[in-house]
């Protein structure tokens, strides 16, 4: 066994660097490597959803924005560079093939509510884009309509007495994270920096959440533009079941222009007050261990200071399809707990360790970006309780966190990792990289959406689970998907089924996977809808998730 503790590999042995699509000045991934993923759908059926209205609607709403001189108008006659650098600005190739008739930039929430009047007045097809980070092709941008477009807005506020963060929707991760730092608070959101804050709509996976709940448990105010372009302040007060609504409703609750979220205590920049970082194997019985201990974690007693992630999976080294495992593993405490923990990732044979003190801004970059804007990807999910047969017993209370279980059980997330890999096998060739990823989610990350006043996802109580995704990333410069490979990658949905009662998660599907009906919330979900949305203009003219 030969470990090792030197800086995570990094860029060098994996992809090289990576070229952001749209990088905010100060936003700069340095570890190239490959982890988080996620998932989708083929144009074809992600466009089957909207009614394609003619072209010309979109052309008018543009022609009467255009008008407007506080709003920036984007078409490709008027500035086509402008248009071809915002059209391309997403990160998912599948997107950026698409032509809006305008791209514009809103600058204030009153900027939002004249665009979405001159939308639906003209019955546009229209479509949203923050980070650009979706994986459903057809959600952040739209062929022949209007692409609204947040790079603009992208004000922060703290509020130390209301403990809150005021972030508009054009900041990426990485930079409200900075912003908070300074304050010793974070709010919770991505675990990669670039990612933008449509995550909130679907839910939301922190490295927070073991702690305090999805991401969307945060959220205490949104304020929002309606179809019809009215303004709406949405807090507990004001509107309780819109806000729940909003929580995992993936954007059918009205334009999000600015989200108040719990800011909590993570210590600022020089405090040191986290302990983790990464494990990685490059070695397929090390990657399997990885896998079936993910399970027993998800298995064991919660710990909420404990939190991870486990991506497993095929990236290609200059040309050579490569297996590679990380857990990137993170304790809000000291080295010892962290230790205790964790030991049995830090007992995976030949794994590559890289764990150090570290402050919560820096855990929060430690999970690197994965590939580049110029691969498309998708992704797929589901959600699984661990072999049953591996919470036996409960933690005595006076001993630290340490997993007790029946290191004999055969593993259920194992046997699903087993089932994916003749598909990364018979599909190297065109696959650029893909991976299985799991984010346990324990009891108490459950119990705190409720005391947080319920989100729309509203999961089972008293018993873990995990999410996990399956993400599928073409080689640079492709920007389709082969019928076959999609055959494939679509019977894996069906061939791996979601336990019962549990949600998915928004944020990791395919497009073709209706989270929506799995909600625990479900019912109320769509008549919330009826009364937001009477005449479902969402629907109607918005690629997104269906009711
Ligand atoms: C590399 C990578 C890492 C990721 N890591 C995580 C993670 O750690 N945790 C997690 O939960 N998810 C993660 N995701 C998934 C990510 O959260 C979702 O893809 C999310 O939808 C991205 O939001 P965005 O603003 O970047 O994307 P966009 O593509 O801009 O938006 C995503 C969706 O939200 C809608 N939307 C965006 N902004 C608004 C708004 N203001 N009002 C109304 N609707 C809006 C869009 O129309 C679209 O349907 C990751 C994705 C990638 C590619
Ligand atoms: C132009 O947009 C602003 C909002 O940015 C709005 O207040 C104003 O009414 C609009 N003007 C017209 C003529 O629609
Ligand atoms: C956060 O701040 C650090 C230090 O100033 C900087 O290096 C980094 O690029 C910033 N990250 C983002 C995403 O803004
Ligand atoms: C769970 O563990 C039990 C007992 O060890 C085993 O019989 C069963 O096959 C396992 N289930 C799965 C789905 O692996």
């Amino acid at each position: 066994m030969s470990r090792r503790s030197d800086p995570l590999v990094s860029c060098s042995i994996l992809t090289g660097v990576v070229r952001e699509p749209n990088p905010a000045p100060t936003m700069r991934c340095c570890t190239t490597w490959i982890s988080i993923i996620m998932l989708t759908v083929t144009l074809a059926s992600g466009f089957g959803t909207a009614t394609a209205a003619p072209l010309s609607s979109g052309a008018a709403a543009c022609s009467t924005l255009s008008t407007n001189s506080s709003i920036t108008v984007l078409t490709p006659t008027s500035d086509p560079s402008s248009y071809s650098s915002a059209k391309t600005s997403g990160f998912n190739p599948l997107n950026n093939k698409l032509s809006p008739s305008c791209i514009v930039r809103p600058s204030t929430t009153a900027d939002v509510s004249t665009i979405m009047k001159a939308i639906f007045t003209s019955n546009s097809p229209y479509a949203v884009r923050s980070g650009g980070h979706t994986g459903m092709a057809g959600w952040d941008s739209v062929e022949g309509g209007v692409l609204i477009d947040f790079s603009k807005m992208t004000g922060f506020a703290f509020d130390a007495g209301a403990s809150t963060v005021s972030v508009e929707p054009g900041l990426r991760w990485g930079e409200v994270y900075n912003l908070s730092a300074v304050h010793g608070v974070a709010p919770m959101g991505g675990r990669v920096s670039h990612v933008g804050t449509g995550l909130i709509l679907g839910g939301g996976l922190s490295l927070l959440s073991p702690l305090y709940g999805y991401a969307c448990d945060g959220l205490v105010e949104a304020e929002i533009v309606s179809p019809e372009g009215n303004v709406l302040t949405v807090n507990k007060d004001t509107n309780p079941t819109l806000l729940r609504a909003i929580k995992g409703g993936g954007g059918r609750f009205g334009i999000v222009t600015k989200y108040t979220l719990r800011a909590f205590p993570t210590g600022t920049n020089d405090e040191k007050n986290w302990y983790g970082g990464s494990i990685t194997s490059l070695d397929p019985p090390g990657m399997d261990a990885m896998v079936s201990l993910t399970e027993k974690f998800v298995a064991t007693p919660d710990d909420p200071k404990a939190t991870l992630l486990s991506n497993v999976g095929l990236l290609k080294i200059q040309g050579v399809p490569t297996w590679l495992g990380s857990t990137f593993l993170f304790y809000k405490g000291t080295k010892e707990e962290f230790d205790s923990v964790f030991r049995d990732f830090l007992a995976i044979p030949a794994a590559i360790v890289d764990v150090k003190p570290l402050s919560y801004l820096e855990a929060a970059a430690t999970t690197p970006l994965g590939w580049t804007s110029t691969q498309a990807y998708k992704w797929m999910g589901g959600s699984l309780y661990p072999n049953a047969s591996l919470t036996a017993r409960p933690l005595p209370s006076v001993v630290p966190a340490i997993p007790i279980v029946n290191a004999d059980a055969p593993s259920t997330y194992l046997a699903l990792w087993n089932n994916l890999k003749p598909f990364l096998a018979k599909h190297a060739d065109v696959i650029g990289s893909a991976f299985f990823s799991i984010t346990p989610v324990r009891t108490n990350q459950i119990e705190q959406g409720y005391l947080a006043g319920s989100n729309a996802i509203s999961p089972p109580r008293g018993r873990s689970y995990m999410h996990w995704l399956f993400s599928t990333i073409l080689e640079e410069n492709t920007d389709s998907f082969p019928e076959d490979l999609e055959k494939d990658r679509l019977k894996l949905i069906s061939d791996n089924p979601s336990d019962k009662g549990l949600p998915l998660f928004l944020n990791e599907v395919d497009v073709s996977q209706d989270a929506f009906k799995t909600y625990g919330w479900y019912e109320e979900l769509k008549q919330e809808y009826k009364r937001f949305d009477p005449s479902g203009f969402s629907v109607k003219h918005q690629q997104g998730p269906k009711f």
